[in-house]
C-alpha cells in the first residue's frame, strides 16, 4: 500500500527520496509525489500519475534541490488516482504532508476547516491533516506542538510526515496504526514506512510505537509518546541485505522468489533443528511453558497466510492432537467469539503489518487469550512486537505482491510449531523424528520440483484464452488448491475457484465443460482413491484436467487429462511440495496474458488499511 520516505540532510535529497520510492514500488501504488524545501525556504513539489519512473523523469527535466524533503507512493482509498489526489498535500504553500492510512473523521474535519476558510483541492482524507496543522500552528510555538494537537483530533489510522518550509531543519512524524521507521545516518536522518526504502542510506533503524510523535533533524531525533512524554525507541542494526531489492537474472521478482524457496527453507530450518531436535527457544522466551499448557489453537490470518493456517489445522489436529480453529482476520475482529480454555492465538503474516490481523490480535488480548504467537517474515514489525512469541521465517525480503517463499516458509514454521506443541501432547519420538527428517529433506525435494518448470510452462498456453479455472484438492491439499486459485486470479486475472473435491457434486459440477480447465493436486495419500472418483466425475462431464500427481498415484495422460509428474515425497511435507508447481503455473499463465506480474492491478503488498 502507500509508501512514505522523508529525509533531513545537508546534501540534496531528491535522488534519495526517489530511490526510496522505487524500493517501495512492490507495495502497490497508483501515483507518486515529492515535496522539497529549497535553500530559500520555498516549498517545491512534483507529482505524477503512474510509475515512480514518471516522477523520476519529471525531476530530471525540472530538478528540485534542497536537503529536506518528503515523498509518497499513493494507493487510492479516498478519491480516484490522479495528480491532484497524489501526495504530498500542501496548505498555504508552506505545510506539506504525506500520509498512509485512513482518517475516518475526515468529513467532519473538512467541514470545520472549510468553515475556517481553508480551500480543499483534492478528494483525499489526507488533505485535512495538512490544513489542520496549518491552522494549529497559528496557536502553537512549534511545528511539533501543532502536529501533536492535530493528531489528537484524528480518528482512524495514520503514519504521517509533516514538513514546514519555514522550518527546514525539522520533519515531524506521527504514527497510529500505520508503521513508520526512523533511519539514522551520519549528519542526516530519515523516515520511511518500510526499512527497504532506506537501505541504500542506512542500516540503523528504530520503530515508532503507537501514538508516538517524533521530531527529526540532521543531528537529533526526539520521540514523544501519546501523552507528550519524551521516550527512547531503541535503534538497532538491520540484518537485511542491500540487494534484497534486486531481481538479478530473473524477469520478475515472483520468479526469483519462487526459485529462492529451497534456500529460504534451508535458512528457516538452519540452527533450529539441532541434532535432529527442535530448539524451542526459536519461538521466544517461555515458549515451552506456553506450549505445555495449550489445549486449543486459534489461528488468524488473511489471504495466502490464511491458507498456510488452514494447512496447519490439519497438522495440529492429526499430528499434535490439539484442537484448532482458523478464521480470516477481518471476520474474527468483527464478531463475538468464544475463547476456549488455555487457547493459544496464532497470527500468520508475511509483512507483520496487515491491519486486520493486527486488529484481531489486539482484540484477542482483550477477550481473554492468554498467549499469542506470530509466524512472520519481518523482524520488528507490529505483529512481532505485540505478540508474546514469534517464529521468524527467514524467507528474506519478498517483493512480488503474490506471496511465494513467504508462504512455504510459513508452512515450515507451522510444522515446527506442530512439533513443539505435539511433544507435550503425546506425539511419539518416532513421529517427531519422522517430521524432522521430512523437514530436512524439503530443500532438495523443492529443487527437484523446480526442475519441472519447462513442462509447466508448456501447459500455460492452454490457459491463454480461458476465463475461469477450477482447482481441486482433498485433505491438507485443499488449502493448497485454494492457494493455487488465489495465485492464478491474483496475477493472471483469470477467475479461479478452489473446491474440496468431495464438494463437486454439491454444485460446482454444473460448471464443468471444455472451457473450464480443472487443476487437481493429487499426491498419493490416504485420500487418493476418493480423489480419483472426483476426477472421473469431471471426466464424465467433458472437463479438461491438469493433474499434479506423483507416479505412485498412477494417473496417465490422455485426451481429457494432462498429468504432471511431481517427485514422490513424504505425506507430511506434500502441501509444501505441491505448492511450487501451482506457483509456476500461475506465473507462466500471467506471462502469456501479459499482466504486471509483480504489481498486479488493484493490489498492494502490505495491506495496512482495513
Ligand atoms: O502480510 P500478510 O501475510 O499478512 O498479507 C496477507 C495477504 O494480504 C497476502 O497474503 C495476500 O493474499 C498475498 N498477496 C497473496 O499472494
Amino acid at each position: 500500500m502507500c509508501g512514505i520516505v522523508g529525509a533531513v540532510a545537508q546534501r540534496d535529497v531528491a535522488d534519495i527520496l526517489v530511490e526510496g520510492l522505487k524500493r517501495l514500488e512492490y507495495r502497490g501504488y497508483d501515483s507518486a509525489g515529492v515535496a522539497i524545501t529549497n535553500n530559500n525556504n520555498e516549498l517545491l513539489t512534483a507529482k505524477r500519475l503512474g510509475k515512480v519512473q514518471e516522477l523520476a523523469q519529471a525531476l530530471i527535466e525540472t530538478p528540485l534541490t534542497g536537503g529536506t524533503g518528503i515523498a509518497h507512493t499513493r494507493w487510492a482509498t479516498h478519491g480516484a488516482p490522479s495528480e491532484v489526489n497524489a501526495h504530498p498535500h500542501v496548505s498555504n504553500s508552506t505545510i506539506a504532508v504525506v500520509h498512509n492510512g485512513i482518517i475516518e473523521n475526515h468529513e467532519a474535519l473538512r467541514s470545520r476547516l472549510q468553515g475556517l476558510g481553508y480551500e480543499f483541492l483534492s478528494q483525499t482524507d489526507t488533505e485535512v491533516i495538512t490544513h489542520l496543522v496549518h491552522h494549529e500552528l497559528k496557536s502553537s510555538d512549534s511545528l511539533l506542538s501543532a502536529v501533536q494537537k492535530t493528531v489528537k483530533q484524528l480518528e482512524g489510522a495514520y503514519g504521517t510526515v509533516v514538513m514546514d518550509s519555514r522550518d527546514k531543519d525539522n520533519l515531524i512524524v506521527a504514527r497510529s496504526g500505520s508503521p513508520l521507521v526512523i533511519g539514522y545516518g551520519v549528519g542526516e536522518n530519515f523516515i520511511a514506512s518500510d526499512i527497504m526504502a532506506l537501505l541504500p542510506v542506512t542500516r540503523k533503524f528504530s520503530y515508532l510505537e503507537e501514538g508516538d510523535v517524533a521530531q527529526i533533524s540532521r543531528f537529533n531525533v526526539s520521540v514523544f509518546d501519546s501523552n507528550g512524554k519524551p521516550v527512547e525507541r531503541e535503534a538497532k542494526e538491520a540484518n537485511v541485505s542491500h540487494d534484497s531489492g534486486d531481481k538479478g537474472e530473473y524477469r520478475h521478482y515472483m520468479l526469483k522468489e519462487t526459485y529462492e524457496q529451497p534456500t529460504a527453507i534451508r535458512n528457516t530450518l538452519d540452527g533450529r533443528l539441532v541434532a535432529g531436535k527442535l530448539d524451542i527457544n526459536t519461538f521466544g522466551e517461555g515458549a515451552d511453558e506456553i506450549f505445555k499448557n495449550v489445549e486449543h489453537v486459534q489461528i488468524i490470518a488473511c489471504g495466502t497466510s490464511y491458507h498456510s493456517g488452514m494447512v496447519a489445522r490439519y497438522w495440529l489436529e492429526e499430528l499434535a492432537g490439539v484442537s484448532c480453529n482458523i478464521e480470516i482476520a477481518s471476520e474474527f475482529r468483527y464478531r463475538k467469539s468464544f475463547v476456549p480454555k488455555n487457547s493459544l492465538l496464532v497470527t500468520i503474516s508475511q509483512s507483520g503489518e496487515t491491519a486486520d490481523t493486527l486488529a484481531a490480535l489486539r482484540l484477542a488480548k482483550e477477550i481473554g487469550y492468554q498467549s499469542s504467537l506470530v509466524i512472520c517474515n519481518v523482524p520488528g514489525s507490529s505483529l512481532v512486537r505485540e505478540s508474546d512469541l514469534a517464529f521468524m521465517t527467514k524467507a528474506g525480503a519478498e517483493i512480488g505482491v503474490a506471496s511465494t517463499k513467504a508462504f512455504t516458509t510459513q508452512l515450515v514454521g507451522l510444522l515446527m510449531m506442530t512439533l513443539a506443541i505435539g511433544k507435550h501432547h503425546g506425539m511419539s519420538d518416532e513421529k517427531q523424528a519422522e517430521i524432522t527428517q521430512s523437514l530436512m529433506s524439503l530443500p532438495a525435494k523443492l529443487d527437484e520440483v523446480l526442475a519441472l518448470a519447462s513442462s509447466i510452462e508448456d501447459l500455460a498456453e492452454d490457459f491463454a484464452d480461458k476465463h475461469h479455472a477450477l482447482f481441486l484438492g482433498r485433505g491438507d491439499q485443499y488449502p493448497i488448491a485454494m492457494e493455487g486459485a488465489l495465485k492464478l486470479k491474483e496475477i493472471s486475472y483469470i477467475h479461479a475457484e478452489a473446491y474440496a473435491a468431495g464438494e463437486l457434486k454439491h454444485g460446482p459440477l454444473a460448471l464443468i465443460d471444455a472451457e473450464m480447465p480443472v487443476i487437481v493436486v493429487a499426491p498419493k495419500n490416504d485420500l487418493i482413491e476418493k480423489l480419483k472418483s472426483n476426477v472421473e466425475e469431471v471426466r464424465a462431464r467433458g472437463g479438461l484436467m491438469y493433474v499434479f500427481a506423483d507416479s505412485d498415484a498412477h494417473f496417465a495422460s490422455d485426451d481429457t487429462m494432462k498429468v504432471i509428474d511431481v517427485p514422490i515425497c513424504d505425506d507430511i511435507i506434500a502441501p509444501i511440495v505441491y505448492t511450487l508447481p501451482l506457483q509456476l503455473l500461475s506465473y507462466y499463465v500471467a506471462i502469456i496474458k501479459g499482466t504486471d506480474v509483480d504489481q498486479p492491478r488493484n493490489l498492494a503488498k502490505s495491506v495496512t488499511v482495513e
